[in-house]
This record gives structure tokens, sequence and C-alpha cells, in this order.
């Protein structure tokens, strides 16, 4: 590793890069269907609450390791550490994003996985006069055949990791440029259209009137554990990015400009996924396969669904694989920090990924009942732990590394900002955000 990466080349260039790897599953897969799960707008506004005050602070403290690093996380850490003259331990904390994205992208390929098949059902016009219980049934057969899951699963992991082996700087930058915007477009019409059912206005109610009384610490966590998750933060991969941040940029101001477009992305992707369950009288505590049901029902309603829905899918494949790219960089730059060439650290990691991914395959169908830890089966638990345990807590380390630990006008110089700015960033961190973290964690699980 040498201090002189190669750089993003414009700021917009770096805020795309972020928003590619925030904007994904998270939003229109993971956000509705949790949502659904923990009551609806109690847990919209515990979430919003959560990026604010923890989401949006430790992705700068996170980025802005990477940037005064200018290494791979582990390195940038232990060479912070040094410089700081702390422990160099806390390059461990590197290793434990690369562990937790692990867990992540193992899910994350399966799940991405299933929009392959949908975009190409969708693309046959196979969806098109579908009842919702008929493209129920039909979701929860496909789930049932582990070989086509594993099909859809390999396609992903080999797209991601060509991209990885590839290097950043020559990833889906233009892409990503263009086609954001387009599926950002395509959400905004959705929203719109769904605006003319008879589901919208339930749909607002329920993601707006908040029933404070379903919250309990499980809600909260699980509202903490999301904002990490949609921020992408918490696992040193953003970190990793933030190696390659333009000199003269404020990162306050990245970091503002993606949680604001990854928010309205979640929102948009709701407003449009519960119209379609109010109006169909569905059920939205329905589970991960909320959003799969719901938008081809929705979809094959419009003049030229099956066009409409084969664009969605698309996109929407092209949003998962650019956070993907971002969820394997942790562990292909430890690995190279270990001295391996980046195309054979892809190769290991994408094994790796895919041999875990296929037990949650296996946990719709063969495995569904094997349990292994609280209860639960593979599935369950890849897509709860990672997100809900370790990105807080590898954010909550990352956030006292970067407000306590480093020298704190290495930190100010990171951060691109004033002292004063400066000082508030830290004042939240140290004072609102870490607490916060810690407070909620040892709440729900004791
Ligand atoms: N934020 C992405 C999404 O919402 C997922 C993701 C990408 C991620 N990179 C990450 C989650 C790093 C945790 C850590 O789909």
């Amino acid at each position: 590793m040498n201090a002189t990466l190669e750089r993003w080349t414009t700021r917009r260039a770096f805020i795309l890069a972020v928003t590619g790897a925030a904007v994904g599953l998270g939003n229109i897969w993971r956000f509705p269907y949790i949502t659904g799960e923990n009551g609806g707008a109690a847990f919209l506004v515990l979430y919003i609450a959560f990026v604010l005050l923890l989401g949006l602070p430790v992705m700068m403290a996170e980025i802005l390791v990477g940037r005064a690093g200018r290494r791979a996380p582990m390195q940038s850490l232990g060479y912070l550490a040094g410089q700081a003259g702390a422990s160099r331990h806390w390059r461990w904390l590197g290793l434990f994003g690369a562990f937790t994205v692990f867990c992540i992208l193992s899910f994350y390929s399966v799940v991405s996985g299933w929009s392959i098949e949908f975009l190409i059902t969708a693309v046959n016009g196979d969806f098109v006069g579908r009842s919702a219980a008929e493209i129920g049934a039909g979701f929860d057969a496909f789930l049932a055949d582990p070989r086509r899951l594993t099909f859809n699963h390999t396609l992903f992991l080999v797209m991601t990791m060509t991209v990885v082996a590839a290097g950043v700087a020559k990833g889906l930058e233009r892409l990503n440029n263009l086609l954001m915007p387009l599926l950002y477009l395509l959400l905004v019409l959705l929203a719109i259209y769904a605006a003319t059912t008879d589901g919208f206005v339930p749909a607002l109610a329920w993601l707006f009137k908040p029933d404070l009384s379903v919250i309990t610490p499980l809600v909260v966590m699980h509202a903490m554990g999301h904002a990490f998750f949609t921020l992408a933060v918490g696992a040193c991969a953003l970190m990793a990015y933030g190696a390659y941040m333009p000199e003269h940029q404020s990162l306050p101001r990245a970091a503002g400009a993606v949680a604001v477009l990854d928010v309205s992305v979640a929102l948009l992707a709701g407003i449009a996924i519960f119209s379609v369950v109010f109006s169909q009288g569905m059920d939205p505590g329905e589970g991960p396969g909320l959003m799969f049901v719901t938008l081809p029902v929705a979809f094959a309603e419009l003049p030229w669904g099956a066009l409409w829905l084969s664009i969605f899918f698309l996109l929407l494949l092209l949003a998962t694989w650019t956070s993907s790219i971002n969820l394997a960089e942790p562990m292909v730059a430890t690995l190279q920090g270990l001295g391996l060439g980046r195309g054979k650290a892809s190769a290991v990691v994408g094994i790796a990924v895919w041999l875990l991914g296929l037990l949650s395959v296996l946990s719709f169908s063969n495995l569904a009942e094997w349990r292994p830890l609280f209860g639960m089966n593979v599935f369950e638990l890849v897509t709860t732990i990672p997100t809900e345990v370790f990105l807080p807590v590898g954010g909550l380390l990352i956030a006292c590394f970067a407000a306590w630990v480093m020298p704190q006008q290495e930190s100010r110089a990171a951060l691109g900002v004033s002292e004063s700015g400066f000082l508030l960033w830290r004042t939240v961190v140290r004072w609102i955000s870490i607490p916060l973290a810690a407070v909620v964690l040892a709440a729900g699980l004791l």
C-alpha cells in the first residue's frame, strides 16, 4: 500500500461513488419491509433521527479516517494510531469491518439475484395480468428452488467481483452518473402513479402518522441498524472510499448530500410500495418478499407495464451492483494489505462469499429449519446480526477513533471544515452519537 492512491477526479465523482454505495437494496427492498414489520411511521421517525444524530456524523468520521490515512482501512487505522501514540491494535477494527461486510454481502448477493430473476421475468412479460396472490405464489415457488437461487446468486457475484478486480477508479463511475438519476426519476413517477390509487392515503397515514406505542428497545435497535446499513456506515467500507477523496472537498457537505438522496429514495419506494399494499389489502409486515410482490402488481396496472417493470429491475440491479462493489472493498483491501494481488484477492473474496451465500439460498428450502443461533436460520442471522449489532459496534469504535484518538488537527484537516464546524461535529460525535449508540445497543441486547 502506498500513500499516493489514485483519486477520484471530481467532487461530483466522489459523491456519486458514495451514493452508489448507499443507495441499493437497503432503500428499496429492506426499508419498506422492515418499516412494515416494525409498525410504520414510528419506525420511520426513529430511523430518520438515527440518520441525523448517528449515521451522518459517523459517516463523516469514517470517511475522514480514510482520507487522513490514504491507505486501505487496516493500514490507515494502524498508521493513524501510531501517529497519535495510541495502540496499533486499532487496526483490527478494519478486520472486523471486513468480517461484517462478508456476512452482509453473502445475503446481498442472493437477494440481488432475485432481482435478476425478476428482471428476466419482467422482460418476458410474465407478470402481465397476474394478481397479487399469483405473483406471491410464484415468488414462493422461486424461493423454494435452490438451483435457480444459486444460479442468480452466482451470476451477481461474478458481476460484482469482476468490477472489483478491475479497480475502483475504472469501475462504474460513468454508468452511475447516468443511471442513478434515472432510477430516481422512475421512483418519482411510481410515487405519482401511487397517488392515483386508493391505497395512497392509507399509505401516507401508515408512513407519516406515528403510533408511538409500538416502540420497544428492539424496534429502536432495528431502526439504528437500518440507519447504518442504508448509509453504508460502520464496516470501514466508506473508509476505503475516503482514501480516494479529492483534497479540497467539504466532507460534511458531501455526506449531507448523500444522506438526503439516500433517505428520499427510501421514502419514494416506501410510498409506492405501501400504496400497493393498502390498495390490494396486503399485509405491510409480510417480510422480505414485500417489494418483490408489490412492485410487479403496481407496474402490471400501468400502460406498458412490462416495459416499465423491466426498466425498474434493471436500474435496481445497477444500484445493488454499485453497493455490492462497495461491500466487497474492505475485504479485498484487507487481503491486498496481506500482500495478495487485486485479482487474486477478489477471487478469494468471491469464493468465500459465494459459499456463505449458499447457506442463505438453502434457508428457503432444505435448511429452512436449521437454526444454529438465537432460533434463527442462516438467512435470518446474516440479515439481522451483522446489520443490527456489528455495524453499530464498528461505527461506535470508528467514531471513538476519529473524535478521541486521532490527533485532532489531523481529524479537522480531513473533515475539511472551519474550526467551529469541526468543534460542532466533534461535540455531536463525542456527546451524542457515541453515547446514543452505546445505550441503544445495551438496551436492545440486554
Ligand atoms: N447501503 C447499501 C444499501 O442500502 C448496502 C451497503 C453498501 C452497505 N455498502 C455497505 C451496508 C457497507 C453496510 C456497509 O443497499
